[in-house]
């Protein structure tokens, strides 16, 4: 694979809960659309950043590029392959080289387990199915050096997760989604639940696991401030879809979609000369709710720019500029 192509490569993916109603007797009452036509890809060694509001469909685009959630339509490739339609065993054999980092270090990690075990436990697993040579000296050696790398002290190998800080969590649970040596790493806000003075920590781990270990990133955050430190591309989610995708520079400077630019417009500036000057965009409203049927953009009920014809239709995300694409009619639309 050449490094221009695209380890990773996602194309109209849906993903939609069925909502129920009754205690009895249960049924059907519509959708929530939290994935609803999403596109975007990851370049070999690129760390793309997803940022959006909490609730428009990060975590659920997440789980479905890990194959954790079931698409509802779409496909999602990988090094070439359409995840969708691999067998259960093709599956488990390409699952080693994505591997997921969760939001919260407290939730994610088995109470039960030792911090060694709960490392090393995928690393063991695919060596029981052959997938993977390693005897247990073997196993014990690479993770023991992966909690070293992570900044782990090996004499905490013994020791359960509730003895551990919630950046030393984090740490573990890093270490466990590289114990298989994956290619690709989702990142689902993984220093959103850290303090502030562990987030910068982890990010830095982070970004020298990914020089180290010649790492993929799928990073997901709600912070532009914490994505632009980290990732070269991003790509701007609202309420399911992707609305606007450009380089972190790009997006910066030339901002196009309005959610965009009100996203932007609400970082505060670290020069408080400017941060006086600056205008903020408010949008009107909340989020509408991603059950509601819709027709026309979806961005439109809290669009300053909205028109008439946002009412009717949806825009496609499509090319402005060279690596730059937004779904918005004020750039026409093909
Ligand atoms: N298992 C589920 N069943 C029903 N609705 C869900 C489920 N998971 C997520 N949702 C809904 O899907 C939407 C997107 O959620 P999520 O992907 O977690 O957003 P984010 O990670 O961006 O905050 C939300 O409205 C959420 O309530
Ligand atoms: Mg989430």
């Amino acid at each position: 694979m050449s490094d221009d192509e695209n380890l990773l490569e996602v194309r109209g993916l849906k993903v939609h809960f069925p909502i129920h109603k009754g205690i009895i007797f249960r049924r059907k009452a519509g959708f929530v659309r939290a994935v609803d036509g999403v596109d975007f890809s990851v370049k070999k060694g690129e760390a793309l950043g997803l940022v959006g509001e909490s609730g428009c469909g990060k975590s659920t685009t997440a789980m479905a590029v890990a194959q954790l959630q079931a698409a509802t339509a779409g496909s999602i490739r990988f090094a070439g392959e359409d995840l969708g339609s691999l067998s259960p065993k093709d599956l488990r054999r390409a699952r080693r080289h994505f591997q997921i980092v969760f939001q919260d270090p407290y939730s994610s990690l088995d109470p039960r387990m030792r911090a060694f075990d709960i490392i090393a436990e995928p690393l063991r697993i695919y060596a029981r199915l052959g997938i993977v040579d390693a005897d247990e000296a073997e196993i014990e050696r690479r993770t023991l050096s992966l909690m070293e790398r992570c900044g782990l002290s090996t004499s905490f190998a013994r020791r359960y997760p509730h003895e551990f800080s919630g950046g030393q969590r984090q740490r573990i649970g890093i270490a466990r989604a590289l114990s298989l040596g994956p290619k690709l790493i989702i990142a689902d806000e993984p220093v959103s639940a850290l303090d502030v003075s562990i987030q910068s920590q982890i990010l830095n781990l982070l970004k020298d696991l990914r020089k180290d270990f010649d790492l993929t990133f799928l990073f997901i955050a709600h912070d532009l401030a914490v994505i632009e430190y980290f990732c070269d591309r991003i790509a701007v989610m609202y309420l399911g879809r992707v609305v606007e995708t450009a380089s972190a520079a790009e997006l910066n400077k030339n901002p196009m979609h309005p959610y965009t630019r009100a996203l932007l417009s609400a970082v505060p500036l670290p020069d408080p000369e400017k941060e006086r000057s600056r205008r903020r965009i408010l949008l009107k409203g909340d989020v509408p709710s991603p059950s509601a049927e819709r027709k026309g953009c979806p961005f439109r009920e809290r669009c300053p720019e909205a028109m008439e014809r946002c009412a009717f239709s949806a825009p496609n995300l499509r090319a402005v500029a060279e690596g730059h694409e937004v779904s918005c009619f004020l750039y026409g639309e093909a």
